[in-house]
C-alpha cells in the first residue's frame, strides 16, 4: 500500500522504514531540508540500531523516498501518518501547532479520500480536533481520522515496531479499520522476512491487535507511559527507604517482580527517568486531565519523585566528594538510556549541570551521545571535557559517576581505572555492579538503594 509519513523524528523515521521493510511504498516528509537531503543520500540523522541498514535496503529497492515539500505529495497516498513533534509548552501542555498546521495543509490540498493517522503521542481529543480542522478547512474529499499510538522504545525501536506486544488502533469507521488492518497485516501475522533476527523466533506467531474508539486509543498511549513512569518512581521511592533502613532495593525488586501481577520490568531503581517521552507525557497527561476536570495528583507526585531522585543523587555525590569546587568528576554515560544518542531530558545532563554549577570539572564519556551532549550543554562547555574512552574519563578523577548503563562499562579494565584515579570512588546511579565485587577490586563503591 502507498503510505505517507509526515515527520522523520525518532518515531516517523522508524515507522517509515519499517512500513517499507514489510512491503509498503512509503513517502517520508520533513520540513528540515538538510535532514531530507541527508536521508536521500543514505545518512540517518540519529543513532538507532539497524536503522542504517534498513534505510539502505529500502532506498535501493525503491520502497522509500524523502521530500521536504508536503503539498505536492498530499495526494500520493490514501493514508497519512502524522509523526510530528509534540514538545511541551512552558505550562506542560503539549504543543500541537505542527499537528494543526499539517492537518490544514492536508485539508486544503486533499482531492480524494484520506485516512489521517495520529502516530505521535498526543493528548486525548486531539483526533476530534483534527477531524474538526479537516471539516473547517477541507473541501468535499472524504476522510477519516484514526489514532494508532506508537510504543517503540529508543534503542530497540525497530525491534519493537516489527515485533510489537500489541498494535492499538482507535477508529471511528469500518473503512479506517480495514485500511489499518491491511497495513499492519504482515506485522499482525509476523509474515514478513525479519531483517534484524536470523531465524527469527517471532516468525508466523501472531501479535495482538486492539481495536478501540479514537479517544480510548489516545488514552492508552498516555496511560501506558504514565504507568511505566509510576513504576520507576515507585521503585525509586522504595530505594530511598531501603537506604534509610539498610535494605537492598535490588532484592526487593526481584522479590516483588516474581509476582506476575507486578512483573519484573521497570523496577530498576536509579537516578530517575528521562527521555523525550516519560517527562513530557506525564506533564501533558496531567494537563489534559485537569482541563477536563480531573486533578491527576498521583502523576504529579510521580513527576515530583523523579525530580527529587536526581537531586538526591546529586547530594549523594556531594556528600561523598565533600567540596566539589576544583574536583574532577568522571562521568560515564550522557544519553538518557543506553543504545541511543538521545540526551533530551537526560538525568545525566541535569546532574552534570549541578556539578558544573558548583565549579567541579566533569570529564564525560558516552559511546554515542557526546556530540548531542555538547550541543545541549553549551553554556558550561569550558568546564566539561569530552573524552574518547571510558578509561580516559576516569583517569585522574576524584570520583567516577555512572549515569547510563552502557554495556561496555561492564567490561572496563577496572584494575587500570583504579590505578589512574585520584581517588578510587565509584558512584553508580544504575546499580550496574555488585557492591562486594567492586570493593574487592579496591573501590569505594556507592550505589542506589543498597546497603553501603
Ligand atoms: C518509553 C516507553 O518505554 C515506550 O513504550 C514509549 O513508546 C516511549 O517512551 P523510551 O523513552 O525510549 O520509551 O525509554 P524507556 O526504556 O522506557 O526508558 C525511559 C527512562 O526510564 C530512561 O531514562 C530509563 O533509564 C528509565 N528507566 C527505565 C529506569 O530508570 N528504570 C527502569 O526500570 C526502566
Amino acid at each position: 500500500m502507498k503510505i505517507t509519513v509526515v515527520g522523520t523524528g525518532h518515531v516517523g523515521l522508524v515507522v517509515g522504514l519499517c512500513f517499507a521493510e514489510i512491503g509498503h511504498e512509503v513517502g517520508c516528509h520533513d520540513t528540515d531540508t538538510a535532514k531530507i537531503e541527508a536521508l536521500a543520500r543514505g545518512i540517518t540523522p540519529f543513532y538507532e540500531p539497524h536503522m542504517d541498514r534498513l534505510l539502505q535496503r529500502n532506498s535501493e529497492r525503491g520502497r522509500i523516498r524523502f521530500f521536504s515539500d508536503l503539498e505536492p505529495h498530499i495526494n500520493d497516498a490514501d493514508v497519512i501518518f502524522l509523526c510530528l513533534g509534540t514538545p511541551p509548552l512552558p505550562n506542560g501542555e503539549a504543543d500541537l501547532s505542527s499537528v494543526e498546521k499539517v492537518t490544514r495543509q492536508i485539508a486544503t490540498h486533499s482531492r480524494s479520500y484520506k485516512l489521517i493517522v495520529e502516530k505521535s503521542t498526543v493528548p486525548v481529543l486531539t483526533g476530534k480536533r483534527i477531524h474538526a480542522t479537516m471539516q473547517i478547512y477541507g473541501g468535499s474529499a472524504p476522510f477519516d481520522v484514526a489514532s494508532n499510538p506508537e510504543f517503540l522504545s529508543e534503542g530497540a525501536a525497530i525491534h519493537d515496531f516489527l515485533h510489537p506486544q500489541r498494535t492499538v488502533i482507535g477508529v471511528e469507521s469500518e473503512r479506517a479499520e480495514a485500511l489499518l488492518r491491511e497495513i499492519y497485516d504482515p506485522i499482525l501475522r509476523q509474515s514478513f522476512d525479519c531483517p534484524i533476527h536470523e531465524g527469527c523466533e517471532w516468525k508466523g506467531r501472531s501479535t495482538p491487535l486492539v481495536v478501540t474508539n479514537r479517544n480510548s486509543a489516545e488514552i492508552i498511549k498516555h496511560a501506558s507511559n504514565s504507568f511505566l513512569a509510576t513504576k520507576i518512581s515507585f521503585i525509586n521511592a522504595i530505594a530511598n527507604l531501603c537506604e534509610k533502613v539498610g535494605a537492598d532495593v535490588e532484592q526487593v525488586a526481584a522479590g516483588m517482580g516474581l509476582d506476575s501481577r507486578i512483573g519484573p520490568s521497570f523496577l530498576r531503581a536509579g537516578i530517575g527517568f528521562g527521555g523525550f517521552c516519560f517527562p513530557k507525557d506525564l506533564q501533558a497527561f496531567c494537563h489534559i486531565a485537569e482541563k477536563n476536570g480531573y486533578d491527576f495528583r498521583l502523576l504529579r507526585e510521580v513527576e515530583r519523585i523523579n525530580q527529587l531522585q536526581m537531586e538526591h543523587f546529586f547530594q549523594k555525590i556531594k556528600n561523598e566528594v565533600w567540596v566539589l569546587k576544583g574536583k574532577r568528576i568522571g562521568a560515564w554515560g550522557l544519553a538518557f538510556k543506553p543504545d541511543t544518542d538521545d540526551v533530551r531530558f537526560a538525568p545525566a545532563l541535569a546532574i552534570i549541570e549541578k556539578l558544573l554549577a558548583e565549579d567541579a570539572t566533569v570529564a564525560a564519556y558516552d559511546p554515542r551521545a557526546i556530540k548531542e551532549a555538547c550541543a545541549a550543554l553549551p553554556s558550561a562547555s569550558h568546564r566539561i571535557v569530552y573524552c574518547q574512552s571510558a578509561e580516559q574519563a576516569a583517569s585522574g578523577a576524584d570520583a567516577l559517576v555512572i549515569f547510563t548503563e552502557w554495556n561496555e562499562f561492564l567490561h572496563a579494565d577496572f584494575a587500570r581505572i583504579r590505578e589512574s584515579m585520584a581517588r578510587p570512588l565509584i558512584i553508580d546511579g544504575r546499580n550496574m555492579f555488585r557492591p562486594e565485587e567492586m570493593r574487592r577490586r579496591g573501590f569505594e563503591y556507592i550505589s542506589v538503594g543498597r546497603p553501603q
